[in-house]
C-alpha cells in the first residue's frame, strides 16, 4: 500500500498512524493534523492546503464527530475520482458524508475501540455504495493494523456496535474498579485490590482470548459447587445482576447513539 493520507491525528488516528508504522503495511503515510510534531517517514501538514495535488487516493478520517462539517469541504473539493474514504467518527452516517463528499468517494465507515493504542482493538466496518472488494480488503488491512476487524451490511447496527464494543472498554475499566472497591470492601489494602483487580480481568480477558473454549466453560472452570465462586456468582447471575445489569446498559448507550444521530 503506497500512500495513505490521515485526517486528524489524537488519540485514534495516533494509534493508527503507530499501528500502520510498526506493521509497515502504508509506505507513505500523510497525516493533516493542526498539533501533529514532525515524525520520521510521515509527511505532516498543519492543513490541508498544505498538501500538493493530486491527494492520496485512500484516505482515513479520524477527526471529532463535531469537526466533520469543518474538515470534509476541503477535502471534497480535490477529492481524487474513486477515491476510498475510511471514517471512524461516532454517529456519522455513510450517507452524511456522501452528501458532503460527492459521488467521487467510496466509503467506508468504521468503529474502533481505545485498545486500538496497543494492536488490541477490535474495529467493525460496513461499506458504503460503490466499494468494490479491492476496497474492502484495503480498509479491512488499515484497521486490522491495530486489532481484530468484523464487518456487517446493515449500518443501522453500527448504534448497537458502538454501544458494544466502542464504549466498551469503559465498562471493563470500570469492572476494575468495582472489583477494586470491593476488595478493600472485604479487608485489602488498596493497593493490593488495585493490582489484584487489574492482573484478574487483565488475565481473564487474554485467557478468553486464547482460550478454545467459550466463556461460560471458562467460567465454570473456576466454579466448584457449593464454592466460593458460586457463592458470589449467586449474587452475580440473580435477577437484576450483571446480565441484566449489562444488558440495560448497553440498551442506554444504544439509545442515547439512535438519539445523537437524530441530532
Ligand atoms: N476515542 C474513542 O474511544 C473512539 C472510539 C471509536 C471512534 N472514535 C472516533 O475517533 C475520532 C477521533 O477521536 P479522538 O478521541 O482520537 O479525538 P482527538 O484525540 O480529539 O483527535 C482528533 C484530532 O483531529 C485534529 N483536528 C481537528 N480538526 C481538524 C481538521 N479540520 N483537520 C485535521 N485535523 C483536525 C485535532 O486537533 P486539535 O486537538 O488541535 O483540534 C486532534 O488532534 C472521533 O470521530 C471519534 O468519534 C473514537
Amino acid at each position: 500500500m503506497t500512500e495513505v493520507l490521515l485526517i486528524g491525528c489524537g488519540r485514534m488516528g495516533g494509534s493508527l498512524l503507530k499501528g500502520w508504522r510498526e506493521s509497515g503495511i502504508v509506505d507513505r503515510p500523510l497525516v493533516v493534523d493542526p498539533a501533529m510534531p514532525s515524525l520520521d517517514g510521515v509527511t505532516v501538514a498543519a492543513a490541508l492546503s498544505d498538501l500538493p495535488d493530486p491527494l492520496p487516493r485512500t484516505i482515513l478520517l479520524a477527526v471529532k464527530p463535531q469537526m466533520m462539517d469543518q474538515a470534509l469541504p476541503p477535502l471534497a473539493a480535490r477529492l481524487p475520482d474513486g477515491a476510498l474514504v475510511i471514517s471512524i467518527a461516532a454517529g456519522k452516517t455513510i450517507a452524511y458524508l456522501a452528501d458532503r463528499l460527492g459521488s467521487k468517494a467510496r466509503i467506508v465507515r468504521t468503529m474502533p475501540n481505545t485498545p486500538a493504542a496497543i494492536g488490541r482493538g477490535i474495529t467493525v466496518c460496513c461499506a458504503g455504495p460503490g466499494v468494490d472488494a479491492t476496497g474492502r480488503d484495503l480498509a479491512d488491512r488499515l484497521m486490522r493494523a491495530v486489532g481484530a476487524v468484523a464487518w456487517i451490511d446493515d449500518e443501522t447496527l453500527m448504534h448497537a456496535v458502538t454501544a458494544l464494543s466502542g464504549s466498551g472498554p469503559a465498562y471493563v475499566f470500570l469492572l476494575i474498579e468495582a472489583l477494586t472497591a470491593a476488595g478493600v470492601a472485604a479487608g485489602l489494602p488498596p493497593d493490593l485490590a488495585a493490582s489484584l483487580a487489574r492482573a484478574t480481568v487483565s488475565g481473564s480477558g487474554e485467557l478468553a482470548r486464547l482460550s478454545p473454549d467459550d466463556p461460560a466453560k471458562l467460567r465454570a472452570d473456576v466454579t466448584s459447587p457449593g464454592g466460593t465462586t458460586a457463592a458470589a456468582l449467586g449474587v452475580l447471575m440473580a435477577k437484576g445482576g450483571l446480565t441484566d445489569l449489562m444488558t440495560r446498559a448497553v440498551a442506554a448507550a444504544t439509545a442515547r447513539s439512535q438519539e445523537l444521530a437524530r441530532g
